[in-house]
């Protein structure tokens, strides 16, 4: 993504140089995604909602020297949305690449971010080019292309959002290498919540304490557990002055369950483990 992105000097476009994404490996993921990337077999991202898969393919992308393109999947999603469409210009007719085709053409990395979301009869077009074949099939055009070199194929999803209707295919997953993602240990995610949020070492390592007394919660009526991204959006509301409680209730409580018996109780632990006074208020 970032080495796509241009700067104008001068009136001229030129490509930048970017610092890497920031992003703090947990394990072996990035040996493994340049492993795979490297002899073109596609990957399957797995984790929960806002665990950092998104941001470690955009520091892959920046390490590989790849452009990396995004395909954010919902169910609405067509084949044509991903592969490209016959559009009209002015009394003309021009096809329009698709982002996937885009990626097969010009050796990117294409990012299927929640892959589940989208539904079987788009992701088939995924098959030949996720095995060795390396193919997009493009009906409309009745074309086949080869993958450019570089070209690799990345999808997310979220197996706790797995429903059997939106599985995905086994013949789509025994062609994929997996890297499961989880919530970094404790002394990560407080680098990367101080990182992110721009807050000192004692309020990140107090919101990470807090998210992990939610993570064991046997997430009774919660939509999901506490990610990384919601200790960060609270962290970046205490950088902007508000209380760790407010911040609390707010980026966390708040977006992580609409009922109010649960909504109590996620104060009440607010209340316990984030009321120090000496932070915030
Ligand atoms: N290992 C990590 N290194 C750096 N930042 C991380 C990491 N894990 C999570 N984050 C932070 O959490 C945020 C959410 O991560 P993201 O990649 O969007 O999650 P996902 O794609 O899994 O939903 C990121 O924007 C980033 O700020
Ligand atoms: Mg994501």
């Amino acid at each position: 993504m970032d080495a796509e992105r241009v700067a104008h000097r001068n009136g001229a476009a030129v490509v930048t140089e970017h610092a890497r994404p920031y992003y703090t490996s947990v394990g072996n993921e990035e040996t493994v995604f340049k492993a795979a990337y490297r002899q073109g077999l596609s990957l399957l991202l797995k984790g929960p909602t806002g665990c950092g898969k998104t941001r470690f393919v955009e520091a892959m992308a920046h390490d590989l020297e790849r452009k990396l393109i995004t395909v954010a999947c919902h169910d609405d999603l067509t084949t044509a949305d991903l592969v490209g469409r016959f559009l009209l210009r002015g009394d003309e007719t021009v096809w329009v690449d698709g982002p996937l085709t885009r990626a097969v053409r010009e050796g990117a990395i294409c990012y299927l971010d929640e892959v589940v979301e989208a539904r079987q009869d788009t992701t088939v077009v995924l098959h030949p080019l996720a095995d060795y074949r390396r193919q997009l099939p493009i009906e409309r055009l009745g074309v086949t292309l080869d993958a450019a070199p570089g070209f690799g194929l990345v999808v997310s999803y979220n197996p706790g959002y797995q429903s059997v209707l939106k599985d995905l295919k086994d013949s789509t997953r025994q062609r994929m290498v997996a890297i499961e993602f989880g919530f970094p240990p404790p002394d990560v995610e407080e680098g990367i919540v101080r990182h992110e949020a721009g807050v000192d070492a004692r309020v990140a390592a107090d919101l990470v304490t807090f998210g992990q007394a939610i993570r064991r919660l046997e997430t009774g009526g919660l939509r999901e557990v506490a990610s990384t991204r919601v200790l960060i959006a609270a962290g970046r509301l205490v950088a902007e002055g508000l209380p760790m409680r407010d911040a609390a209730r707010a980026a966390i409580a708040g977006p992580l369950t609409d009922d109010a018996s649960v909504g109590r109780g996620l104060a009440e632990m607010i209340d316990v483990y984030l009321a120090n006074p000496a932070v915030g208020d």
